[in-house]
């Protein structure tokens, strides 16, 4: 079995891409703490590339890293790739959005999950972008989740990621579509 780096030092992350990874025969670890990887890249994907790369080359065994966050239209994509850096708390964060779009009429977004794999000299393998389109509501709406789950609402399931279970979010999110894309290849790829 190999060992797969997660290159996260949140545990709640490990335990979400192990749900998602379960039909592989990884094991999957988090990164050792003093290796600190900081999120330069002006893109989700640059940064995927970035973490999984560098935690891959200091640790010398294969490491797969994923960035995501929101994306709002009419805000030129911001918070983009400074999604957790756009306040104190997830209410701050969603409270800016909020006062940023106003009333603006266009509350087009996206979510955008991007995943890299590296390999341990730290050349990518592997990489794709899931993209779940949606919309920004005026307040927030349901209480399950995380982040900005609130006030984005799906068009398509008629409800935003809060109100989802657990099941429905895992499928339908950027997240989810991601890992659904990048299946076919990690299940191809052979790393023992
Ligand atoms: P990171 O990928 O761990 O850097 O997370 C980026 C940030 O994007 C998170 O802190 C959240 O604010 C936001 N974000 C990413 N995915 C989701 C989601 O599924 N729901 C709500 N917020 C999310």
């Amino acid at each position: 079995m190999t060992t797969v780096i997660v290159a996260t030092g949140n545990p709640g992350k490990l335990a979400e891409l192990k749900d998602y990874l379960q039909v592989l025969d990884w094991t999957l670890a988090l990164k050792p703490a003093d290796i600190e990887v900081e999120e330069t890249g002006k893109t989700f994907i640059e940064n995927a590339r970035l973490k999984a790369s560098e935690v891959a080359k200091l640790t010398g065994k294969w490491a797969i890293a994923d960035d995501s966050g929101l994306s709002v239209l009419a805000l030129g994509g911001a918070p983009g790739v400074y999604s957790a850096r756009y306040g104190d708390s997830d209410a701050d964060r969603i409270n800016r959005v909020l006062k940023e779009l106003g009333d603006e009429r266009d509350r087009r977004a996206e979510f955008v999950c991007a995943i890299a794999l590296s390999r341990p000299d730290g050349t990518i393998a592997l990489e794709t972008e899931g993209r779940c389109p949606g919309s920004i509501l005026t307040e927030g709406q349901g209480a399950g989740g995380f982040g900005y789950d609130p006030i984005f609402y799906v068009t398509t399931q008629g409800k935003t990621f809060a109100e989802m279970t657990h099941t429905e979010k895992e499928r339908y999110s950027h997240r989810g579509i991601a890992f659904d894309q990048l299946m076919p290849q990690l299940k191809a790829l052979d790393i023992g």
